[in-house]
């Protein structure tokens, strides 16, 4: 079967009036800022799926030797007749869920919602043939935004994997959980990816590889601001740097610039000082206890948890009460 149109509530006007309020909050900000969600355009997608196969980045080995572990389990507890994913991207490790979930019988439907038009159609043409029996509906949409536009009805479960809840905030993420209980009914289901808290020396490494794939990826934002915007940064000239923030508990990935420079960006003139930073991205870690609590302050009861053989990263299943 082939998969359902696309259902677009995010359209290159909206995209584009988002890129702009971004930048010059960002910008303007002290220290500067930009939101890591617009890594992705299509070269940004592409690195990203590089650095998922880099020998320093584990959590996406890590979650997807958990969910080969636990697939099965996670089938048999929801019983779901929709899987819902946010921010799917590839939508590479979520297989492993539709496996479990056909091979039960349950599963009819599966939505994915992602940012990135192109990434959908990807992923929901080749998913569409390699699951003829499933209906698949993919969404055009920001998961900070449109989880009132999910699929209603029928034991859902909601899979938002990767970790990616750690690039929010901790206010963003209490809105968004907020967000999402309310999207859903008493008795659906939410599985959470989560990275978990460990020794520096492994997570650095992870945000700063020797091949420097990351560091493309994070000077990747500046070519998309250069490209959508006219912006005249000199991306080379910032250098890549993985923090880690003890205290916090989350890496932040920053470009550092090299020199003294002006940035022109819509009507801002942006100087930079030799040595300042501009913040892409925070990756938050986490620990079990704390994704527990912060599931239950937003109306969840996190039922199981489960991580993979070498307690990486971690899978909560939670049911919203
Ligand atoms: C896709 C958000 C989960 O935070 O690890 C990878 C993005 N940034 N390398 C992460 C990312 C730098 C990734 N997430």
């Amino acid at each position: 079967m082939s998969a359902d149109p696309l259902e677009i509530h995010l359209d290159e006007r909206d995209l584009a009036r988002s890129l702009r309020e971004d930048v010059r909050a960002g910008l303007t900000a002290n220290p500067k800022w930009l939101p890591p969600k617009w890594f992705y355009d299509a070269r940004g997608s592409e690195l990203f799926e590089e650095i998922t196969r880099l020998p320093e980045y584990y959590p996406t080995r890590a979650e997807r030797a958990a969910l080969v572990r636990h697939a099965a389990r996670i089938a048999e507890v929801t019983e779901a007749k929709t899987l819902i994913e946010l921010g799917s991207g590839s939508s590479e490790k979520t297989r492993l869920l539709l496996d479990a979930l056909s091979d039960q019988g349950t599963l009819g439907t599966f939505a994915p919602l992602d940012v990135s038009v192109s990434a959908l159609r990807q992923s929901t043409a080749t998913l569409a043939a390699d699951y003829p029996r499933l209906r698949v509906r993919g969404i055009v949409g920001d998961f900070t935004r449109h989880l009132d536009r999910l699929p209603t009805g029928g034991r859902r479960l909601v899979a938002f994997l990767g970790g990616t809840i750690g690039n929010l905030l901790p206010d963003e993420r209490a809105a968004f959980l907020g967000a999402m209980r309310a999207a859903l009914e008493t008795g659906d289901w939410l599985l959470l990816g989560t990275d978990l808290v460990k020794d520096p020396a492994i997570i650095v490494p992870a945000y700063d590889d020797a091949a420097g794939v990351t560091a493309e990826f994070d000077r990747n934002v500046l070519r998309v601001v250069n490209r959508e915007l006219g912006a005249d940064f000199v991306p080379e000239k910032f250098r890549h740097v993985a923090h880690w923030d003890a205290e916090r508990e989350w890496i932040e990935m920053r470009l550092r610039a090299q020199r003294p420079m002006r940035v022109r960006v819509l009507d801002l003139t942006v100087d930079f000082a030799e040595g300042e930073d501009l913040r892409t991205e925070v990756s938050a870690k986490f620990r079990p206890d704390g994704v527990a609590a912060e599931l239950a302050a937003a109306g969840f009861t996190a039922e199981e948890f489960w991580t993979d053989p070498d307690g990486l990263f971690g899978l909560t299943l939670a049911r919203a009460c």
